[in-house]
């Protein structure tokens, strides 16, 4: 799976990097996996622009491996502990990895935990400041498909917030090249009323989500669904693929919408189940339903795993989405002042 040059690699002295990764909203969404992190079902997910982690690495050579974590300008020690565990699982493949004293700084430009993939985007920061380092200790370039399987390991969903503004990841005979181990930049095959497509996120809640997406994903192994819902998510996954590719966002958009539904009637389902939504969001989503039916504004929402509405709609909308968005929904988000305008962006840097 790593570039075999990586298994043999040679330590540098001191190197230092940063990047930027964006947060991605599925349209059709990963819930449940297999083996090494591997999806149960094909997702496919849309690359925002604003949202995004900003990462700093300090490496620095030594002769075992520490990770000194800061978030937002605090030790993080939560976050601390996730990355030495994830850096001593890869450092089992790659060794010179075991060789380093990381300094790492990050920053969200949104809150994280609130169910705006943060760990999506810092996965993603991460991976792609690891295999900088490779790069520069091989002498080789980049190769994103490696960067996405590293931030895959990570967190599933960060594979796709690596490369593309579209992006599938998980095989299927729908999309050649698709693969189970990184995210694959679908960008070009997707209609052009796609490109530019806004994403308004409405946060009903920035509090720290009660069940966490690794919890969730294990619960899928025992849920009496599952099997139904990797055969419904297929189903959905070709549909939408028919849709994107000819420009019908209705079609793409009501399956968005059961899509999300989905992921949270999963979430209601499981033993013991759970809930994230807030009064708030449903609330939201029963005006948004009613505005589309009377306005015929193609403005639908789609939901990531905690209480926050994302809605999506074709950028030729924005004009009759801003002032609905200013006028009607405002109210339901937090502190009456919880809204990111979001739209389609183009990966990391
Ligand atoms: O990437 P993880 O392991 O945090 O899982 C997140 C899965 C969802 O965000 C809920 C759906 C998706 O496909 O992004």
């Amino acid at each position: 799976m790593f570039p075999k040059e990586w298994l043999s690699a040679k330590p540098i002295e001191s190197f230092s990097t940063s990047v930027s990764a964006p947060a991605n909203i599925a349209f059709i969404k990963y819930w449940g996996k297999k083996g090494p992190q591997l999806p149960a079902n094909p997702s496919l997910s849309l690359t925002l622009s604003e949202s995004r982690t900003l990462t700093e690495i300090d490496f620095k050579l030594q002769n075992k491996l520490s990770v000194e974590l800061w978030f937002e300008g605090k030790r993080a020690e939560s976050f601390e502990k996730k990355t030495l565990d994830y850096l001593i699982s890869l450092s089992q493949s790659i060794p010179v990895l075991g060789q380093y004293h990381y300094k790492i700084q990050s920053q969200n430009t949104f809150p994280h935990s609130s169910g705006i993939a943060s760990s999506a985007s810092s996965q993603a920061a991460l991976a792609l400041c690891l295999s900088q380092l490779m790069a520069r200790a091989t002498h080789t370039g980049v190769d994103w498909n490696v960067a996405s399987s590293l931030a895959r390991l990570g967190s599933g969903s960060a594979c796709r917030s690596l490369k593309g503004s579209f992006v599938v990841w998980g095989e299927t005979s729908r999309v050649p090249g698709s693969s189970d181990e990184y995210g694959l930049d679908v960008t070009k095959l997707i209609h052009s009323s796609f490109h530019n497509a806004k994403d308004c996120i409405l946060i009903s809640s920035s509090k720290e989500k009660e069940v966490s997406s690794r919890a969730g994903h294990g619960q899928m192994k025992e849920h009496p669904f599952a099997q139904s819902r990797f055969v419904q998510a297929r189903e959905n996954f070709s549909q939408m693929w028919d849709g994107l590719l000819k420009g019908d966002w209705e079609k793409v958009g009501e399956l968005m919408e059961v899509e999300a539904l989905t992921l949270h009637a999963l979430m209601m389902t499981s033993n013991p189940g759970y809930i994230l939504l807030e009064p708030s969001s449903l609330e939201i989503i029963r005006l948004v339903r009613l505005f589309r039916k009377e306005s015929g504004v193609p403005v639908y929402f789609t939901i990531d795993a905690g209480p926050n509405i994302h809605l999506i709609y074709p950028e030729s909308a924005h004009a009759k989405v801003e002032p609905f968005v200013r006028h009607e929904l405002i109210r339901f988000t937090e502190n009456g002042n919880g809204v990111i305008w979001d739209q389609m962006g183009l990966g990391a840097k």
